[in-house]
């Protein structure tokens, strides 16, 4: 799978887990943790991928513009990883308060992943080219098969 397929595929799981998650009402507790818990497991994998593979190449074959892509990226990683996912794990699930996070944590995913399908994606595309973007799913691949093996241990 090349990266775009790849990074999109996860997109789509996001996409999934955030909706059911948004459904959700304070006395559906249980599935609100294992559903967030879920969602930050998976959100660390593909961040990692992200920063560490694709984004480094992306700017690597680009110019001033990828490079201001990419840091805009990490921002947005960072407020979703550092500030509202650890906010609401300590937010009671069986509160309206985290219903409001939830909330706010859908907008701003949904926002991350659109402006990297439809701004990041395509200039990745032409920068990077078929040849290398196919090499990037791989390395990606084998790095989430790392990763997934050294949470589970
Ligand atoms: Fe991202
Ligand atoms: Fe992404």
């Amino acid at each position: 799978m090349n990266a775009i397929e790849l990074l999109k595929q996860d997109h789509q799981y996001f996409r999934q887990l955030l909706e059911k998650l948004g459904q959700t009402t304070e006395r559906a507790v249980k599935t609100r943790r294992e559903l967030l818990h879920r969602l930050k497991g998976e959100l660390e994998v593909h961040t990692d991928l992200e920063e560490q593979i694709f984004y480094p190449a992306f700017k690597k074959a680009g110019e001033k513009p990828e490079a201001i892509m990419v840091h805009e990226g990490r921002e947005e990683h960072r407020t979703v990883d550092a500030l509202v996912i650890p906010d609401l794990l300590k937010t009671d699930p069986g509160s309206v308060p985290f219903s409001g996070r939830v909330k706010v944590l859908k907008e701003l995913i949904e926002h991350h992943l659109e402006e990297e399908e439809k701004e990041m994606f395509p200039r990745a595309a032409k920068v990077l080219g078929k040849a290398r973007l196919e090499e990037l799913g791989q390395q990606m691949e084998e790095r989430r098969r790392v990763l997934k093996q050294a949470k589970a241990a």
